[in-house]
């Protein structure tokens, strides 16, 4: 299952490893939040898709109540956010992690939030690159699966970069998608082990 708000060339990328039957993995179909191009690739390859608005719902919990029921019907094994533009509450994420992985522009725990190119670029950085993790309760702060620095050039505008960067990341994406289905990745580890790697590093009240 995949999330997307917009362009969808990480889905597309995910779409064309899943049409190679020796990569073994299947995209079941693709929300979106809005009715946005990405879901033209879907529609291309022959994937279902939904989109759930927020707009049409009283509260984000609604909308997200609606998303998970829409996402469940295909029972996934996986979803993944790539490119999807939007903080989901904690009922939805809750629910489906660690089985829930989102990609990010940026070397986490530097520059998260929405304009994580941007940000790199504002603070002078030298490198930034793509973070895939797993999604928690928090914005960007979840435990990590795989990281790859870019370099960031002295002329580079946000656009230039951030394609840069995407070239990169939907050649990680797939990657990370690949491991978790062949079990090289396993997302419940990951995701014990950022828990009692915490609970130590805040002590054990
Ligand atoms: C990606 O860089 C993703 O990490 C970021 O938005 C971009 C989406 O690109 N949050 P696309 O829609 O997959 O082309």
């Amino acid at each position: 299952m995949v999330l997307i708000s917009g362009a969808g060339s990480n889905l597309r990328a995910l779409l064309e490893a899943a049409d190679d039957p020796r990569n073994g993995m299947r995209i079941l179909a693709v929300g979106a939040d809005n009715p946005c191009d990405g879901l033209a690739h879907a529609e291309l390859f022959g994937v279902p898709t939904f989109v759930v608005s927020p707009q049409s719902f009283a509260s984000r919990e609604a909308w997200a109540e609606m998303l998970l029921e829409n996402i469940n019907f295909f029972k996934p094994d996986l979803t993944v956010l790539a490119g999807f533009m939007r903080i989901l509450p904690s009922n939805f994420v809750r629910a489906l992690t660690p089985k829930l992985i989102n990609t990010h522009p940026s070397l986490l725990p530097l520059f998260p939030g929405g304009h994580a190119v941007r940000d790199a670029l504002v603070a002078g950085a030298t490198e930034t690159g793509v973070t895939i993790h797993i999604v928690d309760e928090g914005v960007d702060t979840g435990p990590q699966i795989a990281q790859e620095r870019v370099a960031i050039h002295a002329d580079d505008s946000e656009h230039d970069l951030h394609e840069r960067i995407k070239v990169v990341e939907r050649a990680l994406l797939v990657d990370v998608v690949k491991q978790i289905g062949q079990h090289k990745i396993s997302l419940s580890n990951i995701a014990r082990l950022h828990q009692s790697t915490n609970k130590d590093a805040h002590g054990s009240d």
